[in-house]
């Protein structure tokens, strides 16, 4: 592993080369799907969205500015989203420490910093992308509050017992699982508790559909199944507290989505693993004990 200083904090460089592509992957990534959502209010996010189309709020055919109503109702349900996160980390104090493994821009850290007043560090293996979350943070007067650090979730600058509360948020599918709960086990207090937000395979469909496996390659990822989240907190000390499907909920997003000039071509192989059964949104929300 190399190391490079940037300002007296050492950056420790990918740990294997699977790493090195995921972080030139997120280096290059500028798709207007992501960048367009967040010029709607400052907020960026690399996950997908939750809840009811409000139909109302999109333009009429023919109406000039529908393309970008329907910006802003993708954003909101990408906010609700995170919301539904945050609803699941119990309470926390302003002076506690929340953790974003895998942060991406840091639209999730910024809207954890004002609804509970607290501090919270991310990670992400991006340069670019921790450079853009620090610079958001800076013009938000956040600097203090907020910060992305570029490092490898599975091996955190924080301390042991450090947080109250950690995520992930479309970012296990990464990195093995018993690893990264080993260390949100390590990062996190007793009684302090874990959420990740993950698309995931259905051990009742069997085995990964053909379309889970054209997301992996779509993304250069690895989605687990559910079974293998809950075996990997089960044996890291973190115990399932709530288990949510969210398939439901994250249709009429990427429904919205697909009649959109934003495709990513990606969209075909959500819907259809969605309603085929053999992949699932979910959340999961652990305590450690
Ligand atoms: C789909 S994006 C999600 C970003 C963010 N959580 C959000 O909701 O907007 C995946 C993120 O995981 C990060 N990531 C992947 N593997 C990682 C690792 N081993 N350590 C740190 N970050 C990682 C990527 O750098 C990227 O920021």
């Amino acid at each position: 592993m190399t190391t490079t200083t940037t300002n007296s904090v050492t950056v420790p460089g990918p740990a294997s080369p699977y790493q090195a592509d995921i972080a030139n992957y997120w280096n290059a990534e500028a798709r207007p799907v992501n960048l367009r959502l967040g010029d709607v209010d400052g907020l960026y996010h690399h996950h997908y969205g939750i809840g009811a189309v409000d139909h109302s709020a999109l333009g009429a055919p023919g109406d000039p500015d529908a393309e970008q109503k329907l910006i802003a109702e993708l954003h909101r349900l990408e906010s609700a989203q995170t919301d539904v996160l945050l609803d699941n980390l119990g309470e926390i104090a302003r002076e506690d420490f929340l953790v974003d493994a895998g942060c991406g821009r840091g639209g999730s850290m910024v809207m954890a910093h004002q609804r509970f007043g607290c501090t919270v560090n991310g990670v992400t293996l991006s340069s670019k992308q921790a450079e853009f979350g620090n610079q958001r943070a800076r013009e938000l007067g956040l600097q203090d509050h907020v910060r992305s650090h570029v490092h490898n979730m599975l091996d955190t600058p924080f301390d042991t017992g450090q947080a109250a509360g950690s995520w992930n948020n479309e970012s296990s599918m990464y990195v093995d699982l018993d690893d990264l709960m080993a260390e949100h086990s390590r990062i996190l207090r007793p009684g302090g508790r874990y959420v990740t937000i993950t698309g995931c395979w259905n051990p009742r469909y069997g085995q990964p559909s053909k379309w889970v496996s054209q997301i992996n390659a779509h993304f250069e990822c690895n989605i687990h199944s559910r079974r293998e989240y809950l075996k990997a907190m089960a044996d890291n000390r973190l115990v399932p507290q709530a288990v949510i499907d969210l398939t439901p909920d994250t249709l009429p997003y990427w429904e919205l989505r697909a009649t959109s000039s934003l495709v990513t071509g990606i969209e075909e192989a959500f819907i259809n693993s969605y309603k085929d059964g053999s992949f699932q949104y979910v959340l999961i929300a652990a305590d450690r004990v």
